[in-house]
């Protein structure tokens, strides 16, 4: 029996523009009539020819709202003539997982249903990000085309009969307007684990945390109730045998437990908890859809996510996968710690510095420019897929840990021997008022464009700075030549310390305002001080400057990462 397709009319909604990573709202906005509808249409009209006949995987990070979401794609994909869907059971993949089965399955496109590390439930977010074939993040390009789309969008095709019951794995075929048209429901880690089993050398690692060199390597691994919950299970649990003690948090739960599925020492309190008693040699968490990871060592030391990076670039001959495939160059986005620019230098490698998104650095890779890469914002990965990936940056660091023999401080202690520390803390002041922030931005921007302000000496106590360059931070692709301008504020100063100013692309309502410091210091008697105390000073001088507090109302961060 064919099975009709029909065309709704509609009427745009205001602001469907994809932010730093997909279109975020309130499930409440996604849940407005047609406001889904018409976002996932304007997604399907963006391919133009490149829809029809094609496969399309979907799934996200198990949400609410999510297998609603993933209803309703299905039959506008029917109607739209997208030839099958590959679906996660239940609506599960992780966002790392939905670029490894793009590039995988060579399939057209994607689309990840998560607000990453936002909240979830009826009252929290929802969110819609669109993968392309090289299985990363839109690019600008495309998310612009999707907003226009947006902005005069009248209707949208749908098949509401098209049914399935995505809890049962395996294929079902129907007939759409005469067109074949299939959904395959599949396992949602077969394949990464497939995948992370090829990168890596499990023996060793199971080794270490069996302790057939030495003592076990006890861990803790915290899915924080986000979709690595099964990945964690499958990998750590069945693969590598650690005892059922060594994870926790792993039922994917639609609203996290009512907790920010944000791997950081704030939002990750417990883990942090956890390993301050002193019984783990590692600690680990996630974000909500995968991507994200902290990285702990014994007694909670702390890894900040631009020397983890820097880290694992400067011990790749440590995982299979850089052996067999070499390292073609480094990459950052511009408010991450410049940690990983000193390895790519001591290595004669290009070492490449982009926006922030993720988005940013999928045309490097696809050059062949770019193996390793991160972000301050707990995001760690590699040319292995076009995402982030959480589980892949701990299995290198177990890989990395097992083959040098070394625990987390030892490691990390090293690499400041060889290289010097970039001391690095992010301020994050959330749900602020929108308008004062812009006026912030735009006092900052002007700044950028004043000549006098360099070579100005900034103090606070007896720590001096003096302003090298100040820039609102562009970019262009060296691939494509695409420019993105005004990606934040850089004040940087003569002795290679920073300061950054952007406003946060990912929320879903209010402004977010990031303050990015670092400063650089490569005496050895400073390199176990504690980060917060020595940016103190760098911190109230770029307080001053900004007047962030007049303008925000606010007198302290949100979170401190
Ligand atoms: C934040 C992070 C950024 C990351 C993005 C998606 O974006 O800062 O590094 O790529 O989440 O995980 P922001 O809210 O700052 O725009
Ligand atoms: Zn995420």
């Amino acid at each position: 029996m064919s099975l009709s397709c029909y065309t709704k009319s509609t009427r745009p909604f205001e602001g469907q523009k994809p932010g730093t990573s997909g279109l975020r709202k309130a499930v409440k906005v996604f849940q407005l009539e047609n406001y889904t509808e018409n976002f996932v249409q304007c997604i399907l009209s963006a391919m133009g020819g490149a829809l029809t006949g094609c496969t399309l995987v979907v799934g996200g990070d198990g949400r609410y709202f999510g297998k609603k979401a993933v209803d309703i794609i299905i039959k506008m994909c029917a109607a739209n003539g997208v030839r099958k869907v590959l679906v996660g059971q239940n609506g599960i993949l992780s966002t790392p997982c939905v670029s490894c089965m793009i590039r995988k399955y060579k399939t057209a496109v994607g689309i990840v249903l998560t607000a990453s590390h936002n909240p979830g439930g009826p009252d929290a977010d929802f969110g819609i990000k669109f993968n392309i074939s090289n299985g990363g993040p839109a690019p600008d390009a495309v998310t612009n085309k999707i907003y226009e789309l947006s902005k005069n969008i009248v209707e949208y095709r749908i098949s509401p009969d098209v049914r399935c019951d995505i809890s049962l794995i395996g294929k079902r075929e129907f007939v759409v307007d005469s067109r074949p048209f299939t959904v395959e429901v599949i396992d949602s880690v077969e394949d990464y684990v497939e995948y992370m089993k090829e990168i890596f050398d499990f023996g060793i690692i199971k080794d270490i945390l069996h302790g057939s060199k030495g003592k076990p390597l006890k861990v803790l691994i915290n899915a924080m109730h986000g979709v690595t919950g099964p990945y964690v299970r499958r990998i750590f649990l069945e693969e590598l045998k650690a005892t059922p003690d060594s994870v926790v948090n792993i039922e994917p739960l639609e609203d996290f437990g009512g907790h920010h599925p944000d791997p950081n020492l704030t939002y990750a309190a417990d883990l942090v908890q956890a390993l301050k008693g002193g019984d783990y040699g590692f600690g680990a968490a996630f974000d909500g859809d995968g991507d994200r990871n902290m990285i702990l060592g014994h007694k909670a030391f702390f890894v900040t996510p631009s020397d983890s990076v820097a880290v694992i670039a400067d011990n790749t001959d440590c995982i299979p996968y850089f052996k067999k495939n070499g390292v073609k160059g480094l990459a950052r986005s511009m408010p991450t710690g410049c940690a990983i620019d000193r390895v790519g230098e001591k290595k004669g490698m290009e070492v490449f510095e982009v926006p922030t998104g993720w988005k940013y650095f999928g045309n490097l890779m696809d050059a062949g420019r770019l193996s390793i890469c991160g972000e301050e914002s707990f995001g760690t990965g590699s040319d292995h897929i076009r995402e982030k990936d959480g589980i892949w940056a701990v299995l290198a660091w177990l890989s990395i840990l097992a083959v040098r023999n070394m625990s987390v401080e030892q490691v990390l202690l090293s690499h400041w021997g060889t290289y010097g520390r970039n001391f690095f803390t992010r301020y994050d002041y959330e749900n602020c008022e929108s308008a004062p922030c812009n006026e912030m931005m735009t006092a900052l921007d002007a700044m950028s464009g004043d000549a006098s302000m360099v070579g100005k000496k900034l103090s606070h106590g007896d720590k001096s700075y003096t302003i090298a360059k100040i820039d609102n931070f562009e970019y262009k692709d060296p691939i494509d030549g695409a420019v993105a301008k005004k990606q934040g504020v850089r004040i940087l100063m003569s002795d290679g310390s920073r300061v950054v100013f952007r406003l946060s692309g990912t929320g879903s309502s209010g402004a977010t305002v990031r303050m990015y410091i670092e400063s650089y210091e490569s005496d050895s008697s400073t390199f176990t001080k504690d980060a917060q105390e020595v940016l103190k000073p760098l911190v109230e001088i770029a307080l001053k400057l900004s007047k962030l507090g007049d303008y925000t109302g606010r007198q302290k961060p949100t979170v401190i990462t």
